[in-house]
């Protein structure tokens, strides 16, 4: 019976996969779901939720499109005190295999295992003493039709995870499906990856105002072909009041490539570097932080341990990169919207230096400056286009 299961370790996790997911290039979706490609975001959520999870009463955990399990087995056994772990899926036979995952681990005494819509999973779950310290959402595409119900199956300061993967349309490639979906213009640029970021927070700001809640951004991440966000959920109305403060709008001056957000009822119609009036206005979207430099912290706490003699997990090291800048960043206090070293020096006509010779070379000018998780080659600083340039050409000339 399901010969065609392969059992792997993932983290300190035994997982059932199907065999051919580990061999396409595209994992098949059916009989049952698992992309072994997700691992890191995986590895990222064990972090975040071992973080978070360690100042919460409520400890439990949903993924309301848990496919073989992948995510939440792993929660099961390398998050820890996690009180019940819930696995839901629409397929039966991914719950079936997540079953049979979840004796292998000896996990099975706190898991939940459901095989229903995750709507109707999320709102059987809406009412108070049923709900979660922690909901994940994690479809094929966009988490757009799963924000409402979800945010009502969490505990007043639990959590809510979800992943896009309809990054065309978040980076800007199919503008008007981006405006129906999170209600802002998205945008095609070299940072697209953070717009997108900030069109779901901004998406998921206004569907948590309208049900009397606020979100708190806690951690971010990208790859190509996923975003995914990690963020408190308060509840109340003074909460939900802060909300329409936090969103405005990114402009691109297409003239200089000066980057800048505004606040909602701040218009902008030319460029502060160049007074060019070619600007490129993306949102509404979050122009607030997306990290809590707080979290972060606790997050890189948690590999610390992990690394030391504590408990181990078995990250991969792209985790730990990630994680590692990602508290550079924070710490800097996150200026909104990176830069990139190719599209600055393909600007300037010049050879590209290394992206720690231009980091060292805006601090000693007096500026701040940070790598950024979101980009293997982006980085982040306090200064404008036009200090960034004469930095890079000094820097250029001189070496
Ligand atoms: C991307 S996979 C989930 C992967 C999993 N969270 C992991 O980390 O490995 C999406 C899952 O959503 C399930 N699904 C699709 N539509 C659904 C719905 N309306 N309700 C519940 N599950 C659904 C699919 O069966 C599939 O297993
Ligand atoms: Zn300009």
């Amino acid at each position: 019976m399901m010969e065609w299961l392969k059992e792997i370790v993932e983290g300190s996790t035994r997982l059932l996969v199907p065999e051919v997911s580990l061999t396409s290039s595209v994992p098949p979706k059916q009989p049952a779901f698992y992309n072994p490609a997700a691992r890191v975001s995986r590895d990222i959520s064990i972090v975040a939720y071992n973080a978070f999870i360690s100042r919460m009463m409520e400890r439990s955990f949903a993924d309301a499109l848990a496919g073989i399990g992948a995510r939440a087995l792993r929660v099961a056994v390398e998050v820890k005190s996690m009180d019940e772990v819930y696995i839901n899926d629409v397929n039966p036979i991914a719950i079936e295999i997540a079953k049979k995952a979840s004796s292998l681990n000896k996990v099975e005494n706190i898991c939940r295992f459901s095989i229903d819509t995750a709507y109707r999973f999320l709102v059987e779950h809406s009412a108070r003493g049923l709900r979660f310290g922690i909901v994940d959402i994690d479809p094929f595409g966009t988490p757009a039709p799963y924000v409402d119900c979800a945010l009502r199956a969490i505990v007043d300061g639990g959590m809510l995870s979800m992943t896009a993967t309809d990054t065309p349309i978040l980076h800007g490639i199919y503008p008007r499906i981006a405006l129906r979906r999170y209600h802002g213009r998205s945008m095609r640029c070299e940072y697209a990856n953070e717009i997108g970021l900030r069109l779901l927070l901004g998406m998921l700001s206004m569907v948590a105002s309208r049900l009397e809640m606020g979100i708190e951004p806690l951690f971010v991440q990208s790859t190509r072909h996923y975003m995914r966000v990690y963020a408190r959920i308060n509840v109340g109305s003074s909460r939900a009041d802060e909300m329409p403060s936090r969103l405005g709008y990114a402009y691109h001056c297409n003239s200089c490539a000066n980057r800048f957000i505004a606040c909602m009822d701040e218009c902008r119609e030319v460029c502060d570097v160049c007074d060019s009036a070619r600007l490129t206005k993306a949102g509404p979207l979050w122009i607030d932080r997306m990290m809590d430099e707080g979290f972060v912290d606790w997050m890189n706490r948690i590999i610390d341990d992990a690394t030391t003699t504590t408990y181990a997990l078995n990250l991969d090291r792209q985790t730990v990169n990630i994680v590692r800048i990602a508290r550079e960043e924070s710490m800097l206090g996150e200026e909104a919207l990176y830069y990139t070293v190719d599209e600055v020096t393909s600007m300037l006509k010049v050879r590209p230096p290394s992206t720690a010779s231009i980091l060292d070379a805006l601090r000693s000018n007096g500026f701040k400056a940070s790598r950024t998780c979101l980009s293997f080659r982006g980085f982040r600083t306090d200064a404008n286009i036009k200090e960034i340039c004469s930095i890079i050409r000094a820097l250029t000339i001189d070496g």
